[in-house]
């Protein structure tokens, strides 16, 4: 079977036909699917506790967490938890929330680099949408890629023009995302009278894995597999802060297991960083990755998505792959499988390609 006719097959829509590089250039790609939202972006700054939707968690040397440092912001590290709306309207109902971080990369301008989610409930479309890429902030619009979805964005990918469309000092930004879809897979099929028309999808690789993440409280340095190393103005790096520990910012290298035993010999390790993202609710997002080295698997599986803890399975994307998962797509459904207090907790990985090499 050729490689990729697998997958073929449960494409709604593929447009990229894969071809030579000088053929890419010349080919017009249409998009599949277009939305175009806005998100608004209130950073917390000492003084608007209530309704900031975003707070410095990091910050280089002699910088502070309530003010965005000098040198063009250069090292401040922001966790957002942002309204989308579908028009520019900070006070319009909110359609959804926009997830995840942006850090300030560059010393002599304002760039950035954004990893986050939007969490959609419109009347169209329910699901989330995954987007990672660099921001330079200067530029009037910004492309950062779509690396994945779940729900109705079931494995989509494509790319979003970012547009800073307003913004009061240091304070307040709104974005404008025209998103644009070039691989729309089926969507979810929760409606019965489509589920008997339509195969369903069918994974070409599926496995589970556990991982267990023991967070450093300042008293564990010995078995810790994970730190906070960014914190609100309001926290500390020792304690998961409250408010839903929003803007703890942890990294992690986590031994993985094939059952969900701590003392198993580990298959590898999962390594790579999450932060809490909401200050009414228990959320977090991940970016991270599987790294094998056993005889089963070797290489490595990369990982991102939005992971609302309190709900019992969560949906995150597989993004790509190394050796054994090279160039590998799909969906990873996390489950809680235990937790002890906020020092321990085990993760059910269920691991879904989609596409395989
Ligand atoms: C935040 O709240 C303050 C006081 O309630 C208000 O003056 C300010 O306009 C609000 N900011 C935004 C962006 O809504
Ligand atoms: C943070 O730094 C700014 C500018 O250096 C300063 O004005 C402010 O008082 C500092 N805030 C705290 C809480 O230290
Ligand atoms: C989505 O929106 C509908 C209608 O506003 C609401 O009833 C439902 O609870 C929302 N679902 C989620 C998961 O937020
Ligand atoms: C930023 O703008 C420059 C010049 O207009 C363009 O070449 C570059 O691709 C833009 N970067 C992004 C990420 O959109
Ligand atoms: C960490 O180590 C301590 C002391 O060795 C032990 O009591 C504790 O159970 C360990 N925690 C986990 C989650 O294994
Ligand atoms: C961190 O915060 C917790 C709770 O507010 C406090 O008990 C602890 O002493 C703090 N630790 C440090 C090192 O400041
Ligand atoms: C993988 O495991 C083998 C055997 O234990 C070891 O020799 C090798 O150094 C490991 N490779 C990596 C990249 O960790
Ligand atoms: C979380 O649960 C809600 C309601 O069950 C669902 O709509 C949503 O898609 C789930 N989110 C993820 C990321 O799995």
């Amino acid at each position: 079977m050729a490689p990729r006719s697998c997958i073929l097959l449960f494409f709604f829509m593929f447009l990229a036909v894969s071809s030579s590089p000088a053929m890419a250039k010349k080919r017009q790609y249409k998009p599949c699917k277009q939305l175009v939202l806005y998100f608004h972006d209130v950073i917390y700054n000492g003084k608007n506790k209530d309704n900031a939707t975003a707070a410095i968690v990091a910050a280089p040397q002699d910088a502070n967490l309530t003010i965005l440092a000098g040198d063009f912001h250069f090292g401040n590290i922001a966790v957002f938890d942002d309204p989308i709306t579908l028009d520019n309207n900070f006070h319009s109902p909110p359609v959804g929330r926009a997830q995840g971080m942006y850090l300030y990369d560059t010393k002599n301008t304002y760039t950035s680099w954004l990893g986050f989610s939007f969490a959609l409930n419109t009347t169209d479309y329910q699901g989330t949408i995954n987007f990672i890429g660099a921001d330079p902030l200067m530029n009037k619009t910004r492309d950062i890629s779509i690396v994945g979805g779940t729900g109705d964005f079931f494995m989509h990918r494509g790319v979003a023009t970012l547009m800073t469309d307003s913004f009061e000092g240091e304070v307040y930004f709104r974005l404008r995302v025209d998103i644009k879809f070039y691989e729309c897979w089926l969507a979810i099929l929760s409606h019965a009278s489509w589920t008997r028309k339509i195969r369903a999808r069918k994974p070409c690789k599926s496995l589970v894995f556990y991982f267990h993440d023991i967070v450093y409280n300042g008293k564990n340095s010995h078995n810790a597999t994970a730190a906070i190393v960014g914190a609100p103005a309001w926290g500390n790096r020792t304690i998961l802060a409250g408010r839903n520990h929003f803007g703890d910012l942890v990294v992690f290298d986590d031994p993985i297991t094939l059952d969900n035993n701590l003392h198993s010999t580990p298959v590898g390790r999962a390594q790579g960083f999450y932060f809490y993202d909401k200050k009414e609710i228990f959320t977090a997002w991940l970016g991270f990755s599987f790294v094998f080295n056993s005889t089963e698997h070797k290489g490595s599986i990369n990982f991102a998505g939005a992971d609302p803890l309190m709900n019992k399975t969560r949906e995150i994307s597989v993004i790509g792959g190394t050796g054994d998962f090279f160039m590998a797509r799909g969906i990873a459904t996390l489950m809680t499988d235990s937790f002890e207090g906020e020092v321990y907790f085990r993760l059910r990985t269920d691991i879904k390609l989609y596409e395989c090499w």
